[in-house]
């Protein structure tokens, strides 16, 4: 006798009426992904969501085959922002109908949540490629990001450069976070980052974000001992960083890197990545990764002269004007 053929379509569900002995399978495939692609050990962010699930307080949808739990994603609200941090599909079932009918439900739960204007995302382990309109397609922008790598051999063999303008380099300190959120909002004034993460528009937003990459695993561990700053001779102030977080006991990961508009082209942007990349190897990192829009150029170029080449693509998306 023939098997039965399971003709049910997946069902999207809401995330709070699963448990996480329901969802651990997805996690455990999503922690393997994660590594193999990435160089990323997901776990501490597994662990934090299995806490929100055990809770059943965390936001969003999952994708149901059967008994099975085919895909999940989740989202915060800030203010009049919904933002998707996390969109994975196992890949038994990772087809495009899936990605789409899964990002489309979600897209629209948030869409309904009263004040929310504005929602983002990065689908980092989105699999198949966006060849598909994007749900309500009207709102939504696409942008392209690369995810790149360096290994330890290649940072070894990075020279110092002669920085064109006088600073002091330091390891990062809180003490200087106030001052970095005003080099972030300056350095991303119109730049195409600022279309993607609105927090890079303003003071508070740029607070904001470094509050989270300080404080979250999103990012990986943030690094105090990996980051550096450079702080202008003659005004004392800030005027470039480079900040770095480990996202597993053997790969680090630079989460930002900025210098005033004024005094770009001077090396100063080399020197710091230098230098951050030069911590994180010597804290054990034999691979340093980093993502950029594709479309910021002189930064690309930066990271290609020291290094640091393309593993893959994934898209940021934006839905805004709903
Ligand atoms: C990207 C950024 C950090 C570079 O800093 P910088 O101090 O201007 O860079 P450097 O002077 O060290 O330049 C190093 C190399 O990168 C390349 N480069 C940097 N910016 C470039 C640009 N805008 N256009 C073309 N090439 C550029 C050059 O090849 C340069 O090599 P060279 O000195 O031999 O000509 C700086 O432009 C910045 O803060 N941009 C806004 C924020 C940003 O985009 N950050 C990266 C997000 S992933």
């Amino acid at each position: 006798m023939s098997a039965r053929l399971d003709l049910r379509l997946p069902e999207v569900v809401e995330l709070a009426t699963l448990n996480t002995a329901e969802l651990d399978p997805l996690f455990q495939e999503e922690i393997q992904v994660w590594e193999k692609r990435f160089d990323w050990d997901f776990r501490p962010s597994a662990d934090l969501l299995r806490r929100f699930v055990q809770l059943h307080s965390l936001s969003g949808y999952a994708l149901v085959s059967g008994q099975s739990v085919a895909g999940y994603t989740y989202f915060v609200t800030e203010g009049r922002k919904g933002l998707i941090g996390d969109f994975f599909l196992r890949s038994e079932y990772a087809t495009s109908s899936n990605e789409m009918s899964l990002l489309g439900a979600t897209v629209q739960g948030l869409m309904l949540v009263s004040g929310i204007r504005r929602i983002e995302t990065q689908l980092m382990t989105i699999r198949m490629p966006l060849t598909q309109p994007l749900p309500f397609s009207q709102y939504a922008s696409r942008y392209d990001r690369l995810f790149m790598e360096v290994d330890r051999g290649t940072i070894a063999r990075l020279a110092p450069a002669t920085v064109g303008h006088a600073v002091k380099f330091h390891a990062w300190a809180e003490r200087f976070n106030e001052e970095i959120a005003h080099l972030v909002a300056a350095a991303y004034r119109g730049h195409i980052d600022s279309e993607i993460n609105d927090q890079y528009r303003t003071i508070p937003g740029a607070r904001h974000f470094l509050g989270n990459i300080i404080r979250y695993p999103g990012c990986g561990t943030f690094s105090a001992e990996g980051s550096v700053v450079a702080i202008d001779s003659k005004s004392g102030r800030v005027c470039g960083a480079a900040l770095a977080s480990t996202v597993s006991p053997t790969s680090g990961h630079i989460t930002q890197l900025c210098i005033l508009p004024a005094i770009r082209g001077a090396r100063l942007g080399y020197e710091l990545l230098r230098q951050a990349l030069v911590r994180l190897s010597s804290l054990g990192c034999g691979t340093v990764s980093l993502t950029v829009t594709a479309s910021n150029a002189g930064a690309i170029r930066l990271y290609e002269s020291v290094g640091f080449r393309s593993v893959s693509t994934f898209p940021a998306l934006v839905w805004e004007g709903f």
